[in-house]
């Protein structure tokens, strides 16, 4: 038994000095201490043993014992070391100037609606925004739109599944921001000036001009004698303060059941001033946004009586403007969270 003790601490001795990490010390010391470990195994078989060389082998077997412990703590502290000296050479020097700080930007769309805030406020617009999970009958129903109007096909609709609790009426996310309108309209007395902006989403194939989750921009504006040359105006401002002082705006009859009537606003080609290009395919126009006078039934559906008040609403897709200011082919890097496209702009 003695001679097998001193073989067995001879081997752990020798596996303990040759182990390259934390973990094999692990196993070692498991093998040795741990449950039907080598300790556990050989106290079995002392009871087997002759009382007379227990005497010896007990003290021996403690001593081993202890022997083989220290030296498990001692590598251990000697890996340890090892390892803290090679992190300490592994420290970079952020002094040396080789890291660059990238420091990051408001987003270009975001950027860019910045300014027309800033641009419709001066004009007395005030920002209120509607929510991107609305009611059916907010984005569709009150603006002339019930439910198998086949405008509905143009804005490939995502429900989502819970109904309005009070009304039980099926939710949506919002397909443009017209939804604000009638909350424009039913919340505020005339005059109003409102502006909306934000979040927009449609069941779309996406490509590189369409996407299922996009911005819009919309105002509201309500009063006595509100008219087309308003809408004309501010197409005009707008699309000037954007494009520069040589664009011109251009209304063309479009439908849309919640405006009457109701017209598209297109701007003079930034690329080509007018002569016909590829961007514009030729026609020397860009369709840049909807706009018309609200329809009499909207205004009534909001409380506001169409004979004595008039209004306009009038919007856009900023992502669209942002791609034509900044010659971006594709709608898809927006959200794409690509740094190298966001650190351009
Ligand atoms: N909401 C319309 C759309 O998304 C655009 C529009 C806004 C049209 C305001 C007229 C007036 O298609």
């Amino acid at each position: 038994m003695e001679e097998k003790l001193k073989k067995i601490q001879q081997d752990y001795l020798n596996r303990i000095g040759s182990s390259k990490t934390l973990k094999d010390l692990d196993e070692i010391f498991i093998g040795l201490f741990g449950k039907n470990g080598e300790v556990d195994t050989l106290s079995k078989q002392f009871k087997d043993i002759p009382k007379e060389e227990l005497k010896t082998v007990g003290p021996l077997f403690n001593q081993i014992k202890q022997k083989l412990e220290k030296g498990i703590r001692v590598k251990r502290e000697e890996l340890r070391e090892e390892i803290y000296q090679a992190l300490e050479n592994e420290t970079l020097d952020t002094r040396s100037g080789e890291i660059k700080k990238r420091t990051g930007h408001i987003h270009p769309v975001t950027q860019f609606e910045n300014e027309i805030i800033r641009l419709f406020n001066k004009l007395g617009f005030v920002r209120a925004d509607a929510p991107q999970i609305d009611t059916d009958y907010n984005n569709f129903e009150v603006l002339n739109i019930p439910e198998n109007h086949p405008a509905r096909d143009l804005q490939d609709t995502l429900y989502i599944s819970g109904k309005q609790q009070v009304t039980n009426d099926k939710l949506l996310l919002r397909t443009h921001t017209s939804n604000s309108q009638i909350r424009a309209l039913s919340q505020n007395k005339p005059p109003i000036r409102l502006m909306n902006i934000g979040r927009c989403f449609r069941y779309e194939n996406v490509d590189a001009r369409h996407e299922h989750t996009f911005e819009q921009f919309e105002i509201v504006y309500v009063d006595k004698r509100v008219s087309m040359t308003h809408l004309q105006f501010l197409s005009e401002y707008f699309l000037k303060s954007v494009f520069g002082k040589d664009t011109k705006a251009r209304l063309r009859p479009k439908y849309y059941p919640f405006v009457e009537p109701g017209t598209g606003v297109d701007s003079l080609c930034i690329f080509c001033k007018g002569k016909g290009c590829k961007v514009c395919g030729g026609i020397g126009w860009l369709e840049i946004g909807g706009a018309g006078m609200i329809h009499p039934q909207v205004l009534r559906n909001g409380g506001i009586d169409p004979d004595k008040y008039s209004g306009i609403a009038w919007g856009f897709g900023p992502e669209r403007m942002v791609m034509l200011k900044y010659g971006i082919k594709d709608i898809r890097l927006f959200n794409s969270g690509d740094l190298e496209f966001l650190q351009k702009l």
